[in-house]
């Protein structure tokens, strides 16, 4: 049952009831317009207390396109959280005023702690270096899209697996559909959290490297179906001294994409700051800008899911 809950992590949802919500989001891309009514009068309020470009107005679009209406804030110093405010409180008010919330926040589960006082379903917009289960979705519309399928693929997830939050959850997603694989490829310092790979209890093979150019260049099992690229979490160090050393650690460029297998897809969240060079936008396996649209057709689905609409 989705219909009233939050969406916090993957991991609260099964498997078909995730594929549920990709289907409507996969049908909702074919025909938009036969969508463009069913949240009319319902209110969307964004919480955004991080910086978001694509999240936030992917959301606020999605609504906007399911025919309701957006309420929200472009700076969080100018809320009353800036005088104290617990989010609880925050969430207990908001209720009154929206059908349904997403929350984006610089702590690990900030959004969880929110939740508690809600009564409409709170979405979690991604939170800290935790999670980013909205991303996660996106990504997973993307590769059935592109492969037609979420099983027996293999990705190399790159650069930044320590902080990277959509990492994270796109690692907890795809370990649990059948016979995926994962190259972890990061420095020592960034490397992906065993806690997560302890969770997926063996389902998925993972392997470790700290080169991109052997990734790239492996033509054995694990041959790679998807590179995830990542940033650099910059404003996520704690000692500035080790983003400096780590900053261009891995930068994928056309003559790394020379060496790639020719049925290989590029994914990244985005923003990049270096790590994909602007050469890169033009190759036909290079498909994050798609995939950064595939965000308002599943958050379509999530918010017409969670109150119930489709
Ligand atoms: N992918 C993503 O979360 O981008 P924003 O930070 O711009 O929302």
């Amino acid at each position: 049952m989705i219909a009233g809950n939050h969406f916090m992590q993957t991991s609260d949802f099964t498997v078909e009831e995730l594929t549920e919500i990709l289907t409507l989001g996969s049908e909702i891309k074919k025909h938009p317009d036969r969508y463009k009514d069913v949240a009319r009068g319902k209110i969307l309020a964004t919480l955004f207390y991080e910086p978001s470009t694509r999240t936030k107005f992917s959301f606020e679009s999605a609504m906007y396109r399911l025919g309701g209406n957006v309420i929200g804030f472009s700076d969080p110093s100018t809320t009353s959280g800036a005088k104290g405010e617990t989010l609880q409180d925050t969430m207990r008010v908001i209720s009154y005023y929206a059908d349904i919330a997403a929350m984006r926040h610089p702590r690990p589960y900030a959004p969880m702690e929110a939740a508690e006082g809600s009564d409409i379903p709170v979405i979690n917009a991604g939170d800290g270096g935790n999670q980013h289960p909205t991303q996660t979705m996106t990504d997973l519309l993307t590769i059935l899209a592109l492969r037609g399928r979420l099983t027996n693929l293999t990705i190399g997830l790159c650069g930044d697996l320590k902080y990277g939050r959509t990492v994270h959850s796109l690692f907890d997603t795809l370990s649990r559909f059948e016979g995926n694989r994962f190259v972890m490829i990061a420095p020592e310092e960034l490397s992906f959290p065993k806690e997560h790979i302890d969770r997926a209890e063996g389902r998925s093979p993972v392997s470790f490297t700290t080169s991109l150019e052997d990734a790239l260049g492996d033509r054995g099992e694990n041959q790679l179906d998807f590179l995830y690229m990542t940033r650099i979490q910059r404003e996520r160090f704690e000692d500035i001294s080790v983003y400096e050393r780590l900053k261009n650690v891995f930068i994928l460029d056309e003559e790394k994409m020379a060496q790639a297998p020719a049925d290989m897809y590029v994914m990244h969240p985005l923003p990049r700051v270096n790590e994909i060079t602007e050469g890169v936008d033009k190759d036909p396996r290079a498909r994050y800008f798609e995939q950064a649209h595939n965000g308002v057709f599943v958050r379509m689905a999530l918010i017409a899911k969670l109150l119930g609409l489709a």
